[in-house]
């Protein structure tokens, strides 16, 4: 089976109403002729309704959340829930994101309720992970990546994988304008397959899309998503610009 080839945007705590609908359109337009990639957007959550009309219909496109709560609902305020997220019209949810990791502290516990809360109602989940610079320079990144995978998905039987996508994202490549080399990212990518094969076996492991992300941009997608393990990537600053977002999309 071909694993799914995905380009997915991540706009953080970028635009406006008015922008993000100019640069969903814009998309939109452009990005009709990729049509074997699956392209997702994770917009603020306050635009999510408003995109997934917009998007709605588009053969292979889909909107996403950046979060949502580890609680189905109740007196969490500000909180959103994946009922709601899913309730709009989206149908990812990313998580273990490395800012909500550092800045939000989210631990293991609260990544495995999130995900739990996505697939109970039927959200897709990108989970994303990856080592510090330190951890690299330390040689430990092997060792971490693995830890971060077997800690929150040995919670999860496999026949609930078919919602997973994995995104690794390396976080000293994370808006630093610094890329994983191919090398690097195909190394990583392969080694991510054997952690996933050791947890679910060689089959699942070979099923799974697993997304490169961290400064991934138009002049450097090609020859990432030319590495056999990489099947595609989580773009952040170069998501915001629609001539780039597209000729990423356009690099397979
Ligand atoms: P970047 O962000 O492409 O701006 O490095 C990637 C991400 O945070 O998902």
């Amino acid at each position: 089976m071909q694993r799914k080839k995905i380009v997915a945007g991540n706009w953080k705590m970028n635009t406006d109403l008015n922008e993000a609908i100019v640069l969903v359109n814009s998309i939109k337009q452009q990005a009709t002729k990729y049509k074997d990639v699956e392209k997702v957007i994770f917009p603020p959550y306050l635009f999510l309704t408003e995109l997934s009309e917009i998007l709605d219909g588009e053969a292979n496109f889909a909107t996403g959340a950046q979060n949502c709560s580890e609680h189905s609902k109740g007196a969490f305020t500000g909180e959103v829930s994946a009922n709601m997220i899913a309730s709009v019209g989206c149908a990812y949810v990313l998580v273990g994101h490395s800012e909500r990791r550092t800045y939000f502290n989210e631990s293991n516990n609260q990544l495995i309720a999130k995900i739990n809360q996505a697939l109970e109602n039927n959200l897709k989940v990108v989970f994303c992970f990856g080592e510090q610079l330190a951890e690299r320079k330390s040689n430990l990144h092997f060792e971490t990546v693995k830890q971060q995978l077997e800690e929150v998905l040995q919670h999860f039987p496999k026949e609930k994988l078919n919602d997973l996508v994995l995104a690794y994202e390396p976080v000293w490549a994370i808006g630093t304008g610094e890329t994983a080399t191919p090398q690097q990212a195909q190394e990583m990518h392969a080694y991510v397959r054997k952690v996933l094969s050791g947890i679910f076996g060689a089959e699942v492991a070979n099923q799974l899309s697993v997304l490169y992300g961290g400064s991934c941009n138009a002049q450097n997608a090609k020859e990432l998503f030319a590495c056999p393990d990489v099947d595609g990537g989580l773009i952040g600053g170069a998501s915001l610009k629609a001539d780039d977002f597209c000729k990423i999309i356009d690099s397979f």
